[in-house]
């Protein structure tokens, strides 16, 4: 069984369809090599946040995380070795991943972006903050990024891309919409697809 932890600080719409796709593999598929993974860990930095009640809710464990520890300390490395985590996605984490962890996950750690990246990537662009620059801009296409993570915020390996039209009305809350259910459609397959191959 490999151990998948999500690092989550928003409403948790995506570690929600993650969590559902892993308990509904059908047993065939769970029990073929490599495929056995499940959600066995949520890490949170933000108070209140609403993946935190999507985590009890599935019984779920959660990890708090404080700043100075995860920037200066070890960035919680022995906590998720101890849990024995194989793989990490964020979803809807804001914070930078600190070097440390990058290397003691090297490209285990996958992070998705509500945009085509290498656009609209970086430092505050997150959210609906993504979605109005794309409007801002005039895009006639938005979409999804998964990519691997490295020590730069949107930075790493681009891993699967899909798009979407941006309508001549969109709004930064209609585009989100659009772009959530691209992410929930393709998100929880393409990490089933990466955690079958990690050894
Ligand atoms: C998602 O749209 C994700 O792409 C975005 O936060 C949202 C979280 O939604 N991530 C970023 O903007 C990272 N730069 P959720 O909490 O409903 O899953």
């Amino acid at each position: 069984m490999k151990h998948i932890a999500i690092f989550a600080s928003g409403a948790g719409s995506n570690a929600q369809k993650i969590i559902d796709h892993f308990r509904n593999l059908s047993p065939s598929l769970s029990k073929g090599e490599g495929a056995s993974a499940e959600v066995s860990l949520i890490i949170c930095n933000k108070p209140g946040a609403g993946v935190l009640s999507i985590a009890e809710k599935e019984d779920i464990p959660v990890m708090f995380i404080e700043k100075e520890k995860f920037f200066r300390g070890n960035a919680y490395v022995n906590e998720l070795k101890e849990k024995q985590i194989d793989f990490i996605v964020l979803a809807g984490f804001l914070w930078k991943i600190p070097d440390t962890l990058v290397r003691a996950f090297p490209r285990r750690i996958i992070n998705i972006h509500p945009a085509l990246l290498p656009k609209y990537g970086g430092k505050g662009m997150y959210g609906n903050n993504v979605h109005a620059a794309v409007l801002a801009a005039g895009e006639k296409e938005s979409g999804i990024t998964i990519h691997y993570v490295d020590e730069q915020y949107d930075n790493g390996d681009i891993i699967f891309q899909a798009t979407c039209p941006v309508l001549s009305d969109d709004t930064p809350d209609s585009l989100a919409r659009r772009i959530h259910q691209l992410e929930h459609e393709h998100f929880p397959k393409v990490i089933e697809k990466l955690v079958r191959e990690v050894k």
